[in-house]
């Protein structure tokens, strides 16, 4: 496994995107996280599995839909995939950050990033909807690292303020509850009550194992990045229960309606931006 991203994969799975949508023009792309896949299911357009782009790995091992969904809102073309690929899957960068180097191919400007997460902060109950308002990187390694690559944004990106202000509030007009601090670790294990406890110390208010890279090559590159997290679990040691998946997926589908509104009105509010 190459521990650097590979722009020529990018490359071809961008010109095999190219080629099956020639017409495509989206605005904004959504990247469905663990438990978010049926929150587009109202949504209808063109399909096309993951199989079919160089790039995504081994799909298989995901446990999400693995598709892309071409739709609109309100005459606003937006990219949807259905599921993501994570660090931890142990196959590199470059099918990580696939979804968002797409987006910028595509021409799209704004990125939503959703994932499912444990709740640190004491508000932070299961169910509740946190847009992120920034992260803290602790995965051990970074998508960027490697040689520099122009096409990947410069050699040291800002990131003063990668999920931006304006998406934010529109996120929380959307239906999120409140902002707060995503922890990016690496899993696949969860935590151990005592890195919970560090990560409070250090200004974290929910955690999870993706999102950070994306969201860091999507800026690199230049998009406006908004992520949104369903804090689905206690985090481990304030939980009173051992942690599963399961779980995780349980609590996302009973808040689905709020998912499932919240998605739909912030691609509302841009679609209005855009008009
Ligand atoms: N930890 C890490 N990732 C997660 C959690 C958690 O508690 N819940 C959902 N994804």
């Amino acid at each position: 496994m190459s521990t650097q991203i590979n722009t020529d994969v990018l490359d071809a799975a961008a010109a095999a995107l190219k080629k099956t949508w020639p017409d495509a023009r989206p605005k904004a792309g959504l990247i469905l996280g663990s438990g978010w896949g049926e929150a587009v299911e109202d949504f209808q357009g063109l399909e096309l599995p993951y199989t079919e782009l160089p790039g995504f790995g081994k799909t298989g091992v995901m446990g999400h839909a693995g598709k892309l969904l071409l739709t609109e809102v309100d005459g606003m073309e937006v990219l949807i995939f259905q599921g993501r690929r994570h660090w931890y899957e142990g196959e590199g960068w470059t099918p990580v950050v696939l979804p968002v180097y797409l987006l910028a191919a595509m021409g799209a400007d704004t990125a939503l990033l959703t994932n499912a997460s444990g709740g640190i902060r004491d508000d932070l109950k299961p169910g509740s909807l946190m847009a992120i308002s920034d992260h803290i990187n602790m995965l051990g390694s970074n998508p960027l690292i490697g040689p520099h690559n122009p096409k990947l944004g410069t050699r040291f990106p800002d990131q003063s303020e990668i999920y931006r202000k304006p998406l934010r509030e529109k996120l929380l007009k959307a239906g999120a509850d409140s902002e707060g601090v995503y922890i990016a670790t690496m899993g696949p294990t969860f935590e151990t009550p005592a890195e919970i406890n560090q990560y409070k110390a250090i200004g974290a208010d929910a955690v999870g194992m993706s999102t950070a890279p994306e969201a860091m090559v999507a800026n690199a590159m230049g998009l406006q990045v908004a992520g949104l997290s369903c804090v689905c679990n206690w985090a481990a040691g304030i939980s009173p229960v051992p942690l599963t998946h399961e779980d995780v997926n349980q609590t996302a589908a009973e808040a689905m309606p709020r998912m499932k509104s919240t998605i739909t009105n912030f691609l509302k509010a841009l679609a209005g931006d855009q008009s």
